[in-house]
């Protein structure tokens, strides 16, 4: 009688173990579903799993987490998403042209400007949330046509390009080689199309520039000298790579001559665009000049005029890395 108690009382314990290794089995089924649909069926270790579950505790959508999951080895990102500190993080992250280094210089524009996440990254990443001439570098030279000079990018008072002298045929002034070549064939290629196209300032010194923008500043006053006319070391003259063709003034309203219409239909082809274009005064930091052309060879030259963007924003968009 006794032995079958104990039997009775083992084969109890035996039931009492399978049925709850079943139940620890559901539970680790239904825990890999569970990942499964967060992680669109892709394999993530724990760590990442419990990382997921914590963003979906906190209010992050699926959505959301599958656009983190892209940096989701950045140990930063995880970070700030789980503290919250930057509230609107989540609508940067998708931006190709997201940095977490400069994740609080995003929020902070965000915070004071009305643009979307999308554009604060893009407008932070060319340094636009610095004042102009705050926040300034060295540019470097040695990206020959592709080098930036702005608001924020100056040149040495010593630097002076090699220089060759435009003939009297394609008006005054001196450009870097390559950019003279360009600037002949583009000329020459006008011509046949009975347009006359003509340098009236191409390459100028730092000392040149210094005068004529001290000159600006005397009769307009600086804020207004600031929004045509660079200040030196800042004029992307100074390159031999920029040239203003047939005029250099508001009051001509070049922009309405059928030579601006065939510049602005055929300078690219010939490797220049035009670098101060109207209503992007807040991205070169200067009011539109129809006249003034910037050499940065054919391939980029057809991009920037394709996607209609400025020479900034192209940096930011195609050459950030190497910069
Ligand atoms: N007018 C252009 C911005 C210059 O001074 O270089
Ligand atoms: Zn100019």
């Amino acid at each position: 009688m006794k032995k079958k108690i104990i039997l009775i009382f083992f084969i109890l314990i035996c039931i009492g173990c399978v049925l709850y290794c079943s139940i620890l089995c559901y539970k680790n089924i239904i825990a890999v579903q569970t990942e499964t649909d967060v992680t669109d069926g892709k394999e993530i270790t724990k760590e990442e799993y419990l990382y997921k579950e914590d963003l979906l505790h906190l209010g992050y959508s699926i959505n959301n987490i599958n656009v983190i999951e892209k940096k989701i080895n950045n140990i930063d990102v995880k970070n700030y998403l789980l503290s919250k500190k930057y509230n609107n993080l989540i609508e940067f992250l998708p931006s190709p042209y997201f940095n977490i280094a400069h994740i609080s210089r995003y929020q902070n524009y965000y915070d004071r400007t009305s643009y979307t996440a999308e554009v604060c990254v893009l407008y932070v990443e060319m340094g636009l949330d610095y004042d102009f001439y705050t926040n300034i570098s060295e540019t470097d030279t040695s990206k020959r046509e592709l080098m930036i000079v702005n608001k924020y990018n100056a040149l040495d008072s010593n630097y002076v390009p090699v220089l060759y002298n435009l003939s009297s045929t394609y008006g005054s002034g001196k450009l870097e080689s390559t950019a003279h070549g360009a600037f002949i064939n583009m000329c020459d290629a006008a011509r046949l199309d009975n347009i006359k196209l003509w340098s009236v300032s191409a390459y100028r010194s730092y000392s040149t520039q210094e005068s004529i923008y001290n000159s600006y500043v005397k009769r307009n006053g600086q804020e207004k000298a600031d929004t045509f006319s660079a200040r030196p070391g800042h004029s992307e003259h100074q390159t031999g790579l920029a040239v203003d063709i047939n005029t250099a003034s508001s009051s001509a309203n070049f922009q309405n001559t059928e030579e601006y219409q065939w510049l602005i239909n055929n300078s690219y082809k010939y490797g220049f665009i035009l670098r101060y274009p109207d209503k992007k005064n807040h991205i070169t930091g200067y009011k539109y000049e129809p006249w003034h052309y910037r050499y940065v060879g054919i391939d980029v030259a057809t991009k920037i005029f394709l996607e209609d963007i400025t020479f900034e924003e192209y940096i930011v968009k195609y050459l950030s890395s190497s910069y």
